[in-house]
């Protein structure tokens, strides 16, 4: 039966990937009591797509197989192209219109889907995509003419999207999942969240943290800002002294003037907020004043605790604005020239910039770095000193595993490839070894600090 009178619609599912991220099939990620692929075929057939065709590794497990679906093996990598083009020699002669929904996008709802084909129909268009937050994602529908371009011309599906941009119409959604890829386990929570309606929370939240050092232009709005901050100062604060500030720079030159001073990150300028989040015991140091009193601002302890609670703020505030959508990336670089950085935000006596954190809408999109195993991080009861050896070889196992990934998908980390054979011990020997240039660069920062009369002393 034809879904929809005068085109012959099949969905393509390329299916074929290992989930190495995942470390799963993500055809058969159970998403609701029914795999992802149960979902999108469904999906499909509620939106009226005649035929669907599945493209597995030929030694994958199998699809369920009341699935009303044509499953097509490869030997290959899983690439999309490949399974694509495979794809294409199944489709039915008379099919008009190709659909290819990747099994990433397995919470495409099928509204999403009849949108895209009443457009290729209505609007005479000969592709059709969704649109979230005014960025494309998936499935994609086209003619099969379109289609045929992947096969004919080599091109990968990103090509013949971007080759004419006048033939291509979308529908707006609602839906983030047209966007999300379900690449690493936190996606998949992400997905179980949304569909039980379950809260996405807090722990979350900090497993999917990355720092973004890329972002969109447009500002943030100051309700939102006033939010976040207001939100992360509800961080517990030792003694209650809450010896912390924040300056939200927004103004251009002001941020510019922070570039400079934080060893010229182009990310500040970039991102709509640069906060600069100091240790401050000012407030402190004038109630003491009213007090007929002086602030023991010498003091190591006191010194501690207000760089404590503001690091706490800070965490907080990053993980707030990421729990909206948001992404930054701190900036330890703010204490290169304490007193200049100072001078420029008009801070008080007793107050410095700890660090520094940019925050907006993230366009960069970083592989997670991971972390070194747990077993070198909790130790239960004692300290364990016995798993050192294991713990670093890991860690350094980790380090060029992600280096190498960073390298071959996003062409490098923060606008630069990464040595892929150096490891976490080495980059930690080089930092912070004998000939240590990050602590040349911080030798005088005790003294500096101590200027702006914050102590590190008794
Ligand atoms: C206090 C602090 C200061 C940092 N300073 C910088 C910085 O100046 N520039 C930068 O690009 N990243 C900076 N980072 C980000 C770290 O490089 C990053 O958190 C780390 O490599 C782990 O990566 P992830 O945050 O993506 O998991 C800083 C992080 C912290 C916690």
């Amino acid at each position: 039966m034809t879904g929809n009178a005068g085109m012959r619609t099949v969905a393509i599912v390329p299916a074929a990937g290992v989930g190495a991220r995942m470390g799963q099939d993500k055809a058969l990620l159970d998403l609701g009591g029914v795999t992802a692929i149960e979902r999108i075929v469904t999906t499909c057939h509620t939106a009226g797509v005649d035929e669907v065709i599945v493209v597995r590794r030929t030694d994958a497990a199998p699809i369920p197989d009341h699935l009303d679906a044509l499953v097509v093996t490869t030997s290959g990598e899983g690439e999309m192209a490949d399974s694509l083009r495979l794809a294409y020699l199944k489709v039915p002669r008379d099919a008009e219109a190709v659909l290819v929904f990747p099994v990433d996008h397995a919470l495409v709802e099928a509204d999403t889907v009849l949108a895209l084909r009443a457009k290729l129909l209505r609007d005479d268009s000969a592709m059709a995509l969704p649109l979230y937050r005014g960025k494309p994602g998936h499935p994609i529908a086209m003619t099969r003419t379109v289609f045929a371009e992947i096969d004919r011309d080599g091109a990968l599906l990103s090509d013949v999207v971007r080759r004419d941009q006048d033939r291509v119409s979308v529908v707006a959604t609602a839906n983030p999942w047209v966007r999300a890829d379900m690449d690493h386990p936190e996606d998949l929570r992400a997905a179980r969240c949304a569909l039980t309606g379950e809260p996405w929370n807090a722990v979350a939240q900090m497993y999917r943290h990355r720092s973004h050092r890329s972002f969109e232009s447009g500002e943030l709005p100051q309700a939102q800002i006033e939010r976040l901050v207001d939100a992360a100062r509800h961080a517990s604060t030792s003694s209650f002294t809450q010896a912390y500030s924040v300056i939200a720079v927004r103004d251009p030159a002001i941020k510019a003037d922070c570039a400079r001073l934080c060893a010229g990150q182009q990310q500040i300028n970039e991102a709509p907020v640069f906060f600069a989040i100091c240790a401050d015991l000012h407030k402190i140091a004038v109630a003491c004043g009213k007090q007929g009193t002086a602030v023991q601002a010498q003091s190591l302890e006191l010194s501690l605790q207000a760089t404590i609670d503001a690091a706490l703020l800070g965490q907080n505030l990053q993980l707030a604005g990421e729990a909206e959508g948001l992404g930054g990336c701190m900036i330890g670089a703010a204490r290169n020239h304490p007193i200049e950085i100072a001078e420029r935000l008009g801070l008080p006596k007793h107050c410095i910039v700890i660090f520094g954190m940019t925050m907006g809408v993230p366009k960069d999109d970083p592989i997670p770095r991971g972390r070194m195993p747990l077993q070198g991080v909790l130790h239960w009861d004692r300290y364990d000193e016995e798993c050192i050896d294991d713990v670093l070889q890991a860690a350094d196992d980790g380090m060029r595993a992600w280096a190498k990934q960073t390298n071959a998908e996003r062409g490098g980390y923060a606008g630069r490839p990464v040595n892929e054979t150096k490891g976490w011990a080495e980059r930690m020997a080089r930092m912070w070894g004998g000939d240590s240039q990050y602590a040349k660069a911080r030798e005088v920062l005790a003294d500096e600090l101590t200027q702006l009369g914050f102590g590190l002393g008794s």
